[in-house]
């Protein structure tokens, strides 16, 4: 009985845990034209299979999506037109010590409520 199987010639034994590096995936430039430049418009095209899995992929896809998409566009909307942002540290130098970049600062901000948004 066969206990392991084979990806891109590698063996992967039963039992083992794989993990799928989405960060990988979604930073990799054989896929994204220069991943780092935050670029909505790629996503006007469309996306290879499993190029873009921040829901996971496949059968057990999160059941969410849709929630999740639409609770962000009303959280990013009213963040975004509700507030007055003021960065506190303009260092734009990133640290990389885990896969997901991120600003050394962690990108202090702060935010006041502009009076005619209804918020
Ligand atoms: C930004 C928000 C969210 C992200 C990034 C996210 C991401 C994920 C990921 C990566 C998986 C695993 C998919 C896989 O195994 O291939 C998953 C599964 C799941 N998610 Fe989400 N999720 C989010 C929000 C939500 C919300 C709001 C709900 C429900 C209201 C939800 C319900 C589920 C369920 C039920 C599963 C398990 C599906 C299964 O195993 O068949 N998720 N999600």
């Amino acid at each position: 009985m066969m206990m392991y199987v084979v990806m891109a010639g590698k063996e992967i034994k039963k039992g083992w845990k794989v993990n799928v590096d989405a960060t990988c995936i979604h930073l990799d430039p054989a896929l994204y034209k220069d991943p780092m430049q935050f670029n909505p418009s790629r996503f006007d095209e469309p996306q290879k299979p499993y190029s873009f899995i921040p829901y996971g992929s496949g059968p057990r896809t999160c059941l969410g999506i849709n929630m999740a998409n639409m609770t962000m566009l009303v959280f990013l909307h009213r963040l975004t037109s509700g507030y007055k942002w003021t960065v506190d540290d303009l260092d734009p130098r990133l640290e990389t010590k885990t896969h997901l970049p991120k600003l050394r600062s962690g990108c202090p901000i702060t935010l006041k409520a502009l009076k005619d948004s209804g918020i």
